[in-house]
C-alpha cells in the first residue's frame, strides 16, 4: 500500500521504516530540511538500535520530504505521528497536530484515505482532526482512524514488529479493513524476520483490538498510566522494604511471579522519566478533571515519582552531611539505557537539585553525552570521557541509568579513585555484597 508518515520522530520514523520493510511504499514527511537531508543519506537523528540497519535494509521502499504535496495524494494511509509536547495544566499542546491535519486535508487525493493519528492524543482528537481535514479538503473522502502506539525507546523495532496486540479505533468497517491489511504481515507474523531483529521465541500472531475511536485513544492512556504506577507501587513498597529491612528485588520477584501482577516494570529506583509517563499521566488527570472528575490513584503515582528524585538527595545527605563543596559523579544521563533520549531524565533533576546545594556534578553517558550538553547548555555539569573518571576525587557516586556497561566496570579501581567510596544505587542494579568487596558503601534506594 502508498502509506505517508507525517513527523520522523522516535514513532512516525520506526513505524515508516517497519511499513517499509513489510513491503509498503512510505514516504516520510518531516518540516526540518536538515533531518530529511540526513534520512536520506541513511541517517537517524537519534540513537535506536538496529533503526539505522532496518533503514538501509527497506531502502527502496522509502522516500523523504518536506513537502505534503509530494506526499499525501497517492496515499491510501496517512499517518500523523508529530510531537504532542506538554502543554499548559497538563494538557499536551496539539499545534502540530492541527497544522498536520490542515495540510492532509488540503492534499488528499481523489480516492478513500484513512487517516491515523498514531501520535498520543487527548482523548477526543480523532473527531477534532476529522472536522479540521474537512474544512480544508473539498470534498474528498478519508476517515480518521487512532491506532496508538505502545513501542519504547531502546526496543521501538522490537515493539514495532512484534507487538503484545495491534489497537485500531475506527467508526466503520471500510475504515478497520484497510488497517487490518496494512497491519497484516504483523497480524499473521508472515514476514521474514530481519536477521539482526529474530522473532522472539513463542511469537505466532499478534492479537487485534478493534474498538472505536474514543476506546483506542483511552487505551492509550490507560496502559501507560498503568505502567506508571505500577513503577510507583514498587517504589512505594521499596521505601517500606528499607525501613523493616527486607529487599526490594526478592520481594518485586516474589509478587511478579504471580501471573495476575506479572514480573515487568516492578524495578524500583528512581522512578519513570521519558516523554509519555510524565506528560501521559498529567493529560489523563487534566481530561478527567474537565469533566469534574478526580483521578486519586494516577495523581499519587506521580506524586511518588517525583520524591524518588528527592530520595537521592536525601540519601546523600544522610552520608555526606553536607553538599557544599563535594563532588559528586552521575552514571548515566538518558532516561533510560539503550537511548540518547534525555526528556525528563531523573538525571537532571538530580544534577540541578545537587548543584544547587553547592555541589559540583560529573557525570557519564555512554551515548547521551552529547545530546546533554546541547540541550541543556548552562547546566554546571562537568562530563567525562569514561565512566570511571567520574570518580575522580568524588564523595560518592549515583548510579542514575543502568546501562549494562556499568555492570561490568572495575569497581575496585572505581572506589581506589575517591575520596569516599560511597555508591548509591539508584536502580538497584549492582551487588551489593560485589560492591561492599570493592570497598564501596554500597547504599541502594530502597531495601
Ligand atoms: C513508554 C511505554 O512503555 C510505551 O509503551 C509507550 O509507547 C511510550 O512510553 P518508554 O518511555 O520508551 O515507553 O520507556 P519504558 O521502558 O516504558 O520506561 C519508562 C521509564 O520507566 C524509564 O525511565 C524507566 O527507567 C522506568 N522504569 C521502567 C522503571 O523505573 N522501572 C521499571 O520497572 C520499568
Amino acid at each position: 500500500m502508498n502509506v505517508a508518515i507525517i513527523g520522523t520522530g522516535y514513532v512516525g520514523l520506526t513505524t515508516g521504516v517497519c511499513l517499509a520493510y513489510l513491503g509498503h511504499r512510505v514516504t516520510c514527511v518531516d518540516s526540518d530540511p536538515r533531518k530529511v537531508d540526513a534520512l536520506r543519506c541513511g541517517q537517524v537523528p537519534f540513537f535506536e538500535p538496529h533503526l539505522t540497519e532496518l533503514l538501509a535494509e527497506a531502502k527502496s521502499n522509502l522516500n523523504y520530504t518536506i513537502d505534503y504535496a509530494q506526499a499525501i495524494p497517492t496515499a491510501e494511509v496517512v499517518f500523523i505521528a508529530v510531537g504532542t509536547p506538554p502543554g499548559q495544566g497538563g494538557a499536551p499542546d496539539l499545534k502540530y497536530l492541527e497544522s498536520a491535519a490542515r495540510s492532509i486535508g488540503e492534499n488528499l487525493g481523489q480516492h478513500f484515505t484513512v487517516i491515523v493519528n498514531k501520535s498520543t492524543v487527548p482523548i477526543g482528537s480523532g473527531n477534532w482532526v476529522g472536522s479540521l481535514v474537512r474544512t480544508q479538503s473539498n470534498g474528498a473522502s478519508f476517515a480518521v482512524a487512532s491506532n496508538p502506539e505502545f513501542l519504547r525507546e531502546g526496543s521501538a523495532l522490537l515493539d514495532s514488529l512484534y507487538p503484545d496486540r495491534v489497537v485500531i479505533g475506527a467508526e466503520d468497517a471500510r475504515t478497520s479493513e484497510v488497517l487490518y491489511s496494512l497491519y497484516r504481515p504483523v497480524l499473521e507474523q508472515s514476514f521474514a524476520a530481519p536477521v539482526f531483529l529474530p522473532r522472539p521465541d513463542g511469537v505466532a500472531a499478534a492479537p487485534l483490538i478493534s474498538t472505536d475511536l474514543a476506546s483506542a485513544e483511552l487505551i492509550k492512556y490507560a496502559a501507560n498510566a498503568f505502567l506508571s504506577l505500577k513503577i510507583s507501587y514498587i517504589n512505594e513498597i521499596g521505601n517500606l522494604a528499607e525501613k523493616v529491612g527486607a529487599d526490594i528485588r526478592q520481594v518485586a520477584k516474589g509478587i511478579g511471579l504471580d501471573r495476575r501482577i506479572g514480573g515487568r516494570f516492578l524495578q524500583a529506583g528512581v522512578g519513570w522519566g521519558g516523554s509519555c509517563f510524565g506528560k501521559d499521566t498529567a493529560a489523563l488527570v487534566a481530561t478527567a478533571s474537565e469533566y469534574g472528575l478526580d483521578m486519586p490513584i494516577v495523581k499519587a503515582a506521580r506524586e511518588v515519582n517525583k520524591k524518588q528524585r528527592d530520595r537521592v538527595v536525601e540519601k546523600l545527605l544522610d552520608e555526606l552531611k553536607i553538599l557544599k563543596g563535594r563532588t559528586i559523579g552521575l552514571l548515566g544521563l538518558a532516561f533510560k539505557p539503550n537511548t540518547d533520549d534525555l526528556r525528563d531524565a531523573p538525571a537532571i533533576d538530580i544534577a540541578q537539585r545537587l548543584i544547587e546545594r553547592g555541589a559540583h556534578v560529573r557525570a557519564h553517558d555512554p551515548i547521551a553525552m552529547s545530546r546533554f550538553r546541547e540541550e541543556n547548555p548552562n547546566l554546571r555539569v562537568t562530563l567525562t570521557a569514561a565512566a570511571e573518571e567520574t570518580a575522580i576525587d568524588a564523595d560518592a557516586l549515583v548510579l542514575v541509568t543502568e546501562w549494562d556497561s556499568y555492570q561490568e566496570l572495575d569497581w575496585e579501581g572505581v572506589a581506589r579513585k575517591m575520596r569516599s567510596a560511597i555508591l548509591v544505587d539508584g536502580r538497584n542494579l549492582l551487588d551489593r555484597e560485589r560492591l561492599t568487596q570493592s570497598g564501596f558503601r554500597y547504599v541502594s534506594l530502597a531495601g
